[in-house]
């Protein structure tokens, strides 16, 4: 297919601008920061790069959202004051300045916080976590064991939520992503065996769906109107890869009551997955079901790194764009690569092992050019 003619390349006019194209860098925690939460020049000029390199949106790794026990792991960058706000503003204006959108992550981690100066772990009940840290962000061993999050921990969490927000637009973002994917805090209540809560928060979908659809409601109503509220969701969970929702009809709960809260896009993750894996339904994969019901934007995510299946996507109208991780980090400029007819770099899991950090993917790419190979 001519490179001109590509879906993923063609325009579309989205929250209310002119983006370039259907392309987004999915969110991808690098464990870069400094050591209190602020950003750090490389990682303005790796944010820098994929807007420069032609994705239409960049999404931010998952940025902690109180001082309490949203953060994650160590080196993880933080929003939760203006000092931290302020680090984010190059990045924010780096991005913006190559005509992209600017997405930040927003992202409590719940059960699965594995940053070793966490005060306390906080989860929606007091269930111990499936499998162990990890090491690509500097953990090891089993999880700690969590509390079950109190009625005045609900309210600090969402307020922890809105309060990112808005230090996040004062930053200069377009807007936020709500992270309720991957096994982390707001999944956490998605999921029935994480969440035994026996009040309005726990039980049947409808009501283990309330408290993201909550967090989402508050930032936007917290927000400007033009201010972009997406929320990420997903089946798979970086500690469970195989779980699935319980069925099309809990599947359909979950993606109406985020779009009755206000999200501006539904971002279906396939952590660990193939976008079309749903098992839900394997005739209607979970992007375009997310579509069908709410009638809102939808990015579909999950092995799409090759351009021809990720034209199908956009063709076939299962998605309304299409977020990259891997492919993205081994060629930051994938969609200019792309519509020039030129080779890309293939991903390897040594870019991000030991640490999932940019200086170990640096130090590939560093040891890569010494052996003479390009990408
Ligand atoms: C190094 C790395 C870090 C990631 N961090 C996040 C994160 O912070 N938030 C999130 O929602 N997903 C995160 N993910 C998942 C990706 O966004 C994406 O869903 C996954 O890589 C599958 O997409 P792909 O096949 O295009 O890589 C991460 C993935 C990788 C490889």
């Amino acid at each position: 297919m001519s490179s001109l003619s590509r879906p993923v390349l063609s325009p579309v006019e989205m929250f209310g601008r002119r983006l370039c194209n259907r392309l987004a860098v999915a969110p991808m925690t690098r464990v870069s920061a400094h050591g209190d939460g602020l950003a750090t020049d490389r990682m303005k000029n790796y944010y820098r790069d994929f807007a420069r390199g032609g994705f239409a949106i960049v999404i931010t790794e998952g940025t902690y959202t109180d001082k309490d026990a949203s953060q994650g792991y160590d080196r993880q960058p933080g929003i939760t004051d203006q000092r931290q706000a302020n680090s984010w503003a190059p990045i924010a204006t780096a991005i913006a300045d190559q005509g992209s959108l600017a997405i930040m992550q927003l992202m409590h981690a719940g059960a699965l916080s594995q940053w070793h100066d966490a005060r306390r772990t906080i989860a929606p009940s007091a269930v111990p976590p499936l499998g162990e840290m990890m090491p690509a962000y500097g953990g090891s061993g089993p999880y700690r064991f969590p509390s079950a999050m109190a009625t005045t921990d609900l309210a600090e969490v969402r307020n922890g939520f809105v309060a990112a927000a808005r230090h996040a637009g004062r930053a200069g973002f377009h807007g936020v992503e709500i992270h309720a994917a991957n096994g982390y805090l707001l999944d956490q209540f998605i999921t029935e065996y994480t969440n035994r809560r026996d009040d309005e928060y726990g039980g049947s979908v409808s009501a283990r769906i309330r408290y993201p659809a909550e967090i989402v409601a508050a930032v936007r109503d917290a927000s400007p109107d033009d201010f972009v509220v997406g929320v990420r969701v997903s089946e798979a969970k970086v500690n469970d890869f195989n779980y699935s929702w319980g069925g099309k009809s809990e599947a359909e709960t979950i993606f109406v009551a985020l779009a009755e809260a206000g999200a501006s896009y539904i971002h279906v993750a396939g952590e660990g997955r193939g976008f079309r894996e749903s098992s839900s339904d394997k005739q209607e994969p979970l992007s375009t079901m997310a579509r069908r019901v709410t009638g809102l934007p939808v990015i579909a995510n999950g092995g799409l790194h090759d351009p021809d299946p990720a034209d199908d996507v956009i063709l076939d109208e299962h998605a309304d764009l299409i977020a990259l991780g891997r492919a993205a980090l081994a060629t930051p400029d994938w969609p200019r690569r792309i519509a020039n007819g030129e080779r890309v770099v293939a991903f390897e899991n040594a870019m991000i092992s030991p640490s999932a950090s940019i200086q170990n993917t640096d130090a590939w790419f560093a040891r890569k050019l010494a052996h003479g190979v390009h990408g």
